[in-house]
């Protein structure tokens, strides 16, 4: 019955495979052993902000908030898991197997395989070689894997045991040829025993980076403005601007404010954020994007080229209050 199961599924992989024109020993080995590396711009452009092997850290080397772990065999999930570091800014680490896994070991149309044995054994715990990563410093964490036989590959358990994800975002994805994510990231939750996992997302190994984009900007994040230490309800807009200012407030972003005009408190990002100008006549509350650059936060009314990107929700009298009586120092964060 057991060898049936398994000519059973051997042959869906193969169809599933072959369907996604895709083959798994086709791809170079990714087992290298890179063990932490800052990203946050394309290759070319983070050159010097890469830790090198020899210099490899397990330490938060950048400050940013989010972390993006990865285990992948043949490169695909490497991939998925660069692309996602490199739109959110976050900080790289690869698991690496202490025994790396052949081309043999990855046979899954034999049932003596390493990863046959290992993935029929619940209990397996293949020891992994890069260093340990401290999550102390990280709120939201990705974690990466391919789907071995419908689950995760044990050496994602050894990892997840391994961590203290409390009070952590926990944000499981996978790929294959053609399986879900079944149960794999709930087998993960379970074992880690901490952290605030989300929902996991499944991506065919040519996935394009529109698609991995638009699950990054679909997870819901909750972003809190508060202006001079009080926080102040917002209804923030639904736009790329707001998801960029959402990415770059992981991080923490606080921002010096300057009285201007009589009807403004404006203030720089410091840096670019997409935007969509349109000439506008603002109200009381509006929260703008000016010069692609800028933040202007509105007490009265002007009329000019913004990108909106939310309101502050309350009576024009407490906007006033807050904003016209001096400059003030406000921090956007995202919990
Ligand atoms: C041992 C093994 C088992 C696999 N089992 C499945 C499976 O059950 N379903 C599936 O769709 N793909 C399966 N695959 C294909 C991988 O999930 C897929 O190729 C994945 O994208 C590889 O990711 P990586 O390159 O990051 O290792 C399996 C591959 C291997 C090596």
């Amino acid at each position: 019955m057991k060898r049936l199961i398994e000519i059973i599924l051997c042959s869906t992989l193969i169809l599933c495979l072959a369907g996604c024109g895709s083959s798994v020993p086709a791809v170079e080995s990714s087992e290298t052993s890179i063990v932490a590396q800052t990203t946050g711009t394309s290759e070319s452009e983070s050159e010097s902000t890469v830790v090198t092997e020899t210099e490899a850290s397990t330490e938060n080397v950048t400050g940013s908030s989010t972390l993006v772990v990865y285990f992948s065999a043949t490169g695909t999930t490497k991939g998925k898991a660069e692309y996602i570091a490199e739109i959110t800014g976050a900080d790289l680490y690869e698991i690496t197997a202490a025994v790396p896994y052949t081309d043999e070991d990855r046979d899954w149309t034999d049932s003596d395989s390493r990863c046959s044995i290992e993935q029929n054994d619940p209990s397996a715990r293949p020891e992994i070689s890069s260093e340990a990563v401290s999550l102390d410093d990280y709120t939201t964490v990705y974690i990466g894997y391919p789907i071995w036989f419908g689950q995760e590959p044990r050496i994602m358990d050894t990892f997840v045991e391994s961590c203290d994800f409390e009070g952590i975002t926990v944000i499981p994805f996978c790929t294959s040829g053609s399986s879900g994510i079944g149960q794999s990231a709930q087998n993960l939750a379970s074992n880690a025993g901490s952290g605030n996992w989300l929902e996991g997302k499944r991506f065919a190994g040519d996935a394009s980076e529109e698609e991995i984009k638009e699950w990054v900007d679909s997870i819901m994040v909750e972003m809190v403005l508060t202006i001079n230490g009080t926080e102040v309800p917002v209804i923030w807009e639904d736009n790329d601007s707001v998801k960029e200012l959402a990415r770059i407030a992981d991080n923490g972003l606080t921002i010096e404010m300057s009285m201007y005009g009589g009807f403004e408190q404006v203030g720089p990002i410091g840096q670019s954020v997409t935007s969509n100008d349109e000439q506008t006549t603002t109200v009381p509350g509006d929260i703008m994007l000016y010069s692609g650059d800028q933040i202007v936060i509105f007490y009265g009314s002007n009329t000019w080229a913004y990108t909106s990107l939310g309101k502050i929700d309350l009576p024009e009298q407490e906007i006033t209050d807050l904003l016209s009586n001096g400059d003030v120092k406000i921090s956007i964060a995202v919990r």
